[in-house]
Protein backbone atom coordinates (compact mmCIF):
# COMPACT_ATOMS: atom_id res chain seq x y z
CA UNK A 1 0.00 0.00 0.00
CA UNK A 2 2.89 2.57 -0.90
CA UNK A 3 0.18 4.78 -2.24
CA UNK A 4 -2.39 4.82 0.66
CA UNK A 5 -3.87 8.36 0.97
CA UNK A 6 -2.22 9.43 -2.42
CA UNK A 7 -4.46 11.37 -5.14
CA UNK A 8 -3.18 10.00 -8.95
CA UNK A 9 -4.62 11.40 -12.00
CA UNK A 10 -3.25 9.51 -15.20
CA UNK A 11 -4.57 10.61 -19.09
CA UNK A 12 -4.87 8.13 -21.35
CA UNK A 13 -5.94 5.87 -18.46
CA UNK A 14 -8.35 3.73 -19.97
CA UNK A 15 -6.17 1.24 -22.31
CA UNK A 16 -2.60 0.41 -22.83
CA UNK A 17 0.31 1.68 -20.34
CA UNK A 18 -2.45 3.69 -18.63
CA UNK A 19 -4.80 1.44 -17.70
CA UNK A 20 -1.75 -1.16 -16.27
CA UNK A 21 -0.68 2.17 -14.19
CA UNK A 22 -4.20 2.69 -13.37
CA UNK A 23 -4.95 -1.06 -11.88
CA UNK A 24 -0.97 -0.92 -10.13
CA UNK A 25 -1.55 2.41 -8.73
CA UNK A 26 -5.03 1.16 -7.24
CA UNK A 27 -3.76 -1.93 -6.25
CA UNK A 28 -1.14 -0.21 -3.88
CA UNK A 29 -3.81 1.98 -2.58
CA UNK A 30 -4.16 5.08 -4.34
CA UNK A 31 -6.80 6.98 -5.27
CA UNK A 32 -7.11 7.29 -8.88
CA UNK A 33 -8.65 9.80 -11.66
CA UNK A 34 -8.62 8.55 -14.81
CA UNK A 35 -9.14 11.20 -18.41
CA UNK A 36 -9.61 9.64 -21.54
CA UNK A 37 -11.30 10.10 -24.60
CA UNK A 38 -12.31 6.36 -24.48
CA UNK A 39 -15.21 6.41 -22.52
CA UNK A 40 -16.64 3.00 -22.91
CA UNK A 41 -12.98 1.70 -21.98
CA UNK A 42 -12.50 4.38 -19.35
CA UNK A 43 -16.03 3.87 -17.43
CA UNK A 44 -15.56 -0.65 -17.74
CA UNK A 45 -12.02 0.19 -15.92
CA UNK A 46 -13.27 2.72 -13.43
CA UNK A 47 -16.34 0.12 -12.32
CA UNK A 48 -14.66 -2.79 -12.35
CA UNK A 49 -11.57 -0.99 -9.68
CA UNK A 50 -12.34 0.22 -6.17
CA UNK A 51 -15.60 2.21 -6.66
CA UNK A 52 -14.62 4.81 -3.89
CA UNK A 53 -11.15 5.54 -5.20
CA UNK A 54 -11.44 5.83 -9.13
CA UNK A 55 -13.32 8.25 -10.80
CA UNK A 56 -13.60 8.60 -14.70
CA UNK A 57 -13.75 11.92 -16.91
CA UNK A 58 -14.23 12.29 -20.66
CA UNK A 59 -11.40 14.62 -21.55
CA UNK A 60 -9.45 15.83 -24.62
CA UNK A 61 -6.01 16.29 -23.35
CA UNK A 62 -5.30 18.78 -26.32
CA UNK A 63 -7.91 21.32 -24.93
CA UNK A 64 -6.08 23.29 -22.22
CA UNK A 65 -9.42 24.17 -20.89
CA UNK A 66 -10.47 20.25 -20.44
CA UNK A 67 -7.62 19.63 -18.63
CA UNK A 68 -7.68 22.38 -16.52
CA UNK A 69 -11.01 21.27 -15.45
CA UNK A 70 -9.57 17.60 -14.92
CA UNK A 71 -7.30 18.50 -12.93
CA UNK A 72 -9.82 20.59 -10.70
CA UNK A 73 -12.67 17.89 -10.59
CA UNK A 74 -9.53 15.59 -9.85
CA UNK A 75 -8.38 17.56 -6.75
CA UNK A 76 -12.62 18.15 -6.06
CA UNK A 77 -12.94 14.67 -6.02
CA UNK A 78 -10.38 13.01 -3.82
CA UNK A 79 -9.12 16.26 -1.64
CA UNK A 80 -6.26 17.25 -3.64
CA UNK A 81 -3.31 15.89 -6.33
CA UNK A 82 0.07 14.29 -5.45
CA UNK A 83 0.53 12.44 -8.41
CA UNK A 84 0.27 12.86 -12.70
CA UNK A 85 1.13 10.35 -15.13
CA UNK A 86 0.64 12.29 -18.57
CA UNK A 87 0.51 9.02 -20.61
CA UNK A 88 -2.21 10.21 -23.55
CA UNK A 89 -0.38 10.06 -26.95
CA UNK A 90 -1.12 9.33 -30.32
CA UNK A 91 1.39 8.38 -33.07
CA UNK A 92 1.13 9.29 -37.36
CA UNK A 93 3.05 8.15 -40.07
CA UNK A 94 4.29 10.35 -42.41
CA UNK A 95 7.76 11.92 -44.00
CA UNK A 96 7.66 15.62 -43.75
CA UNK A 97 5.98 17.01 -47.35
CA UNK A 98 3.51 14.47 -47.08
CA UNK A 99 2.65 15.35 -43.13
CA UNK A 100 -1.02 18.36 -43.43
CA UNK A 101 -0.24 20.79 -41.13
CA UNK A 102 -3.27 19.78 -38.87
CA UNK A 103 -1.80 16.47 -38.40
CA UNK A 104 1.88 18.12 -36.77
CA UNK A 105 -0.59 20.23 -34.74
CA UNK A 106 -2.89 17.14 -33.64
CA UNK A 107 0.24 15.60 -32.30
CA UNK A 108 2.13 18.03 -31.00
CA UNK A 109 -0.89 18.89 -28.96
CA UNK A 110 -1.84 15.65 -28.00
CA UNK A 111 1.69 14.42 -26.95
CA UNK A 112 3.55 17.75 -25.73
CA UNK A 113 0.88 20.82 -25.24
CA UNK A 114 -1.12 18.58 -23.48
CA UNK A 115 1.50 18.27 -20.71
CA UNK A 116 2.33 21.84 -20.33
CA UNK A 117 -1.62 22.05 -19.91
CA UNK A 118 -1.55 19.52 -17.03
CA UNK A 119 1.71 20.33 -15.05
CA UNK A 120 0.83 23.94 -15.36
CA UNK A 121 -1.83 23.96 -12.94
CA UNK A 122 -1.31 20.18 -11.55
CA UNK A 123 2.33 21.40 -9.78
CA UNK A 124 0.67 24.42 -7.71
CA UNK A 125 -2.12 21.72 -6.62
CA UNK A 126 1.34 19.74 -5.59
CA UNK A 127 3.05 22.46 -3.75
CA UNK A 128 -0.01 23.03 -1.97
CA UNK A 129 0.33 19.14 -0.15
CA UNK A 130 4.64 19.69 0.42
CA UNK A 131 5.21 17.92 -2.89
CA UNK A 132 4.27 15.44 -5.88
CA UNK A 133 5.57 13.52 -8.55
CA UNK A 134 5.28 13.65 -12.14
CA UNK A 135 6.00 10.85 -14.90
CA UNK A 136 5.61 12.28 -18.74
CA UNK A 137 5.38 8.87 -21.13
CA UNK A 138 8.12 10.12 -23.62
CA UNK A 139 9.25 7.01 -26.22
CA UNK A 140 12.68 5.56 -27.17
CA UNK A 141 11.55 7.74 -30.42
CA UNK A 142 11.68 10.95 -28.54
CA UNK A 143 15.64 9.58 -28.10
CA UNK A 144 15.93 8.86 -32.17
CA UNK A 145 14.51 9.02 -35.45
CA UNK A 146 12.64 6.68 -37.13
CA UNK A 147 11.52 6.46 -40.25
CA UNK A 148 8.39 8.73 -41.33
CA UNK A 149 7.36 9.25 -37.72
CA UNK A 150 8.66 12.77 -38.01
CA UNK A 151 5.78 14.79 -35.54
CA UNK A 152 5.69 12.15 -33.31
CA UNK A 153 9.80 11.89 -32.93
CA UNK A 154 9.58 15.97 -32.44
CA UNK A 155 7.01 15.48 -29.68
CA UNK A 156 8.20 13.08 -27.63
CA UNK A 157 11.80 14.54 -27.41
CA UNK A 158 10.44 17.84 -26.46
CA UNK A 159 8.69 15.36 -23.96
CA UNK A 160 12.10 14.31 -22.71
CA UNK A 161 14.01 18.15 -22.35
CA UNK A 162 10.92 19.22 -20.93
CA UNK A 163 10.66 16.97 -18.20
CA UNK A 164 14.50 17.82 -17.31
CA UNK A 165 13.72 21.68 -17.68
CA UNK A 166 10.57 21.50 -15.18
CA UNK A 167 12.28 18.97 -12.62
CA UNK A 168 15.24 21.76 -12.32
CA UNK A 169 12.62 24.53 -11.60
CA UNK A 170 10.50 22.58 -9.35
CA UNK A 171 13.19 20.47 -7.19
CA UNK A 172 12.54 23.35 -4.67
CA UNK A 173 8.94 22.50 -4.66
CA UNK A 174 9.65 18.96 -3.54
CA UNK A 175 8.09 18.24 -7.03
CA UNK A 176 9.98 15.61 -9.20
CA UNK A 177 9.20 14.86 -12.49
CA UNK A 178 10.67 12.47 -14.96
CA UNK A 179 10.16 10.43 -17.98
CA UNK A 180 9.64 6.88 -18.90
CA UNK A 181 11.09 5.71 -23.06
CA UNK A 182 9.17 2.80 -23.57
CA UNK A 183 10.78 0.95 -26.52
CA UNK A 184 7.99 -1.52 -28.09
CA UNK A 185 5.05 -2.05 -26.01
CA UNK A 186 1.93 -4.66 -27.12
CA UNK A 187 -1.13 -2.23 -26.84
CA UNK A 188 -3.89 -0.41 -28.98
CA UNK A 189 -1.51 1.97 -30.96
CA UNK A 190 1.23 -1.25 -31.77
CA UNK A 191 -1.17 -4.29 -32.45
CA UNK A 192 -2.22 -4.13 -35.58
CA UNK A 193 1.81 -4.22 -36.74
CA UNK A 194 2.72 -6.78 -34.17
CA UNK A 195 0.45 -9.18 -35.43
CA UNK A 196 0.93 -8.21 -39.06
CA UNK A 197 3.62 -11.32 -40.15
CA UNK A 198 6.42 -10.58 -41.49
CA UNK A 199 6.20 -7.10 -39.12
CA UNK A 200 6.03 -7.98 -35.84
CA UNK A 201 8.88 -10.95 -35.86
CA UNK A 202 11.41 -7.93 -37.73
CA UNK A 203 10.28 -5.47 -35.54
CA UNK A 204 11.00 -7.96 -31.98
CA UNK A 205 14.22 -9.30 -33.76
CA UNK A 206 15.82 -5.83 -33.14
CA UNK A 207 15.35 -6.12 -29.42
CA UNK A 208 17.62 -7.49 -27.36
CA UNK A 209 15.54 -9.38 -25.02
CA UNK A 210 13.52 -10.70 -27.77
CA UNK A 211 10.19 -10.41 -27.33
CA UNK A 212 7.73 -6.82 -27.14
CA UNK A 213 7.23 -5.46 -23.19
CA UNK A 214 4.13 -5.58 -21.46
CA UNK A 215 1.98 -2.06 -20.22
CA UNK A 216 2.37 -4.01 -16.72
CA UNK A 217 6.24 -3.67 -17.48
CA UNK A 218 6.11 -0.10 -17.71
CA UNK A 219 3.35 0.27 -14.76
CA UNK A 220 5.78 -1.02 -13.01
CA UNK A 221 8.52 1.70 -13.65
CA UNK A 222 6.06 4.73 -13.82
CA UNK A 223 4.90 3.55 -10.27
CA UNK A 224 8.60 3.36 -9.31
CA UNK A 225 9.27 6.50 -10.41
CA UNK A 226 6.21 8.46 -8.52
CA UNK A 227 6.67 6.14 -5.32
CA UNK A 228 8.98 7.55 -2.55
CA UNK A 229 11.48 4.38 -3.67
CA UNK A 230 12.48 7.09 -6.27
CA UNK A 231 12.50 10.01 -3.81
CA UNK A 232 16.28 11.02 -5.00
CA UNK A 233 15.29 10.60 -8.96
CA UNK A 234 14.53 13.60 -10.56
CA UNK A 235 14.71 14.89 -14.35
CA UNK A 236 15.44 11.34 -15.12
CA UNK A 237 14.81 9.69 -18.21
CA UNK A 238 14.18 6.23 -17.83
CA UNK A 239 14.63 3.83 -20.99
CA UNK A 240 12.42 0.36 -20.94
CA UNK A 241 13.22 -1.06 -24.22
CA UNK A 242 14.38 -4.60 -23.61
CA UNK A 243 17.58 -3.62 -24.65
CA UNK A 244 16.56 -2.14 -28.05
CA UNK A 245 18.52 1.29 -28.10
CA UNK A 246 21.84 0.27 -26.18
CA UNK A 247 23.13 -1.25 -29.83
CA UNK A 248 24.79 1.04 -32.31
CA UNK A 249 22.91 -0.14 -35.16
CA UNK A 250 26.32 -1.85 -36.04
CA UNK A 251 25.99 -5.78 -38.12
CA UNK A 252 25.96 -8.68 -35.63
CA UNK A 253 30.22 -8.85 -36.59
CA UNK A 254 30.91 -12.26 -34.88
CA UNK A 255 27.82 -14.04 -36.45
CA UNK A 256 28.26 -12.62 -39.59
CA UNK A 257 31.96 -13.49 -39.98
CA UNK A 258 31.56 -17.17 -38.22
CA UNK A 259 28.28 -18.31 -39.12
CA UNK A 260 27.86 -16.49 -42.58
CA UNK A 261 24.78 -14.72 -41.56
N1 LIG B 1 2.94 1.08 -27.20
C1 LIG B 1 4.19 1.43 -27.43
O1 LIG B 1 4.98 0.67 -28.02
C2 LIG B 1 4.70 2.77 -26.95
C3 LIG B 1 6.06 3.01 -27.07
C4 LIG B 1 6.56 4.23 -26.65
C5 LIG B 1 5.71 5.18 -26.10
N2 LIG B 1 4.38 4.92 -26.00
C6 LIG B 1 3.55 5.96 -25.42
O2 LIG B 1 2.79 5.43 -24.38
C7 LIG B 1 1.62 6.22 -24.18
C8 LIG B 1 0.42 5.29 -24.04
O3 LIG B 1 0.23 4.62 -25.26
P1 LIG B 1 -0.28 3.10 -25.35
O4 LIG B 1 0.75 2.35 -26.11
O5 LIG B 1 -0.70 2.62 -24.02
O6 LIG B 1 -1.49 3.29 -26.36
P2 LIG B 1 -3.08 3.21 -26.18
O7 LIG B 1 -3.61 3.66 -27.49
O8 LIG B 1 -3.46 1.89 -25.63
O9 LIG B 1 -3.36 4.31 -25.06
C9 LIG B 1 -3.40 5.68 -25.33
C10 LIG B 1 -4.63 6.25 -24.62
O10 LIG B 1 -4.63 7.67 -24.84
C11 LIG B 1 -5.97 8.05 -25.12
N3 LIG B 1 -5.97 9.31 -25.87
C12 LIG B 1 -5.57 9.52 -27.15
N4 LIG B 1 -5.78 10.79 -27.49
C13 LIG B 1 -6.32 11.42 -26.41
C14 LIG B 1 -6.77 12.72 -26.15
N5 LIG B 1 -6.71 13.69 -27.09
N6 LIG B 1 -7.27 13.00 -24.93
C15 LIG B 1 -7.36 12.05 -23.97
N7 LIG B 1 -6.96 10.78 -24.16
C16 LIG B 1 -6.45 10.46 -25.37
C17 LIG B 1 -6.55 6.90 -25.94
O11 LIG B 1 -7.97 6.91 -25.94
C18 LIG B 1 -5.94 5.71 -25.21
O12 LIG B 1 -6.78 5.24 -24.17
C19 LIG B 1 1.56 7.18 -25.36
O13 LIG B 1 2.02 8.45 -24.96
C20 LIG B 1 2.51 6.56 -26.36
O14 LIG B 1 3.05 7.49 -27.24
C21 LIG B 1 3.85 3.75 -26.41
Amino acid sequence: MRFKNKVALVTGGASGIGAATVRRLVEDGASVFIADLNDDLGRRLSDELAADRVAYRHVDVSVQEDVEAMVGAAVEAFGGLDILVNNAGIGSFAETPDLAPDEWHKVLAIDLHSIFYACRVAIPEMRKRGGGAIVNTASISGLFGDYAFSAYNAAKGAVINYTKSMAIDHGKDNVRINAICPGLIRTGLTEEGLLQPPLGDVWQAGIPLGRYGTPEEMANVICFLVSDEASFMTGSIVVADGGQTAHTGQPNLPKLLLEGT
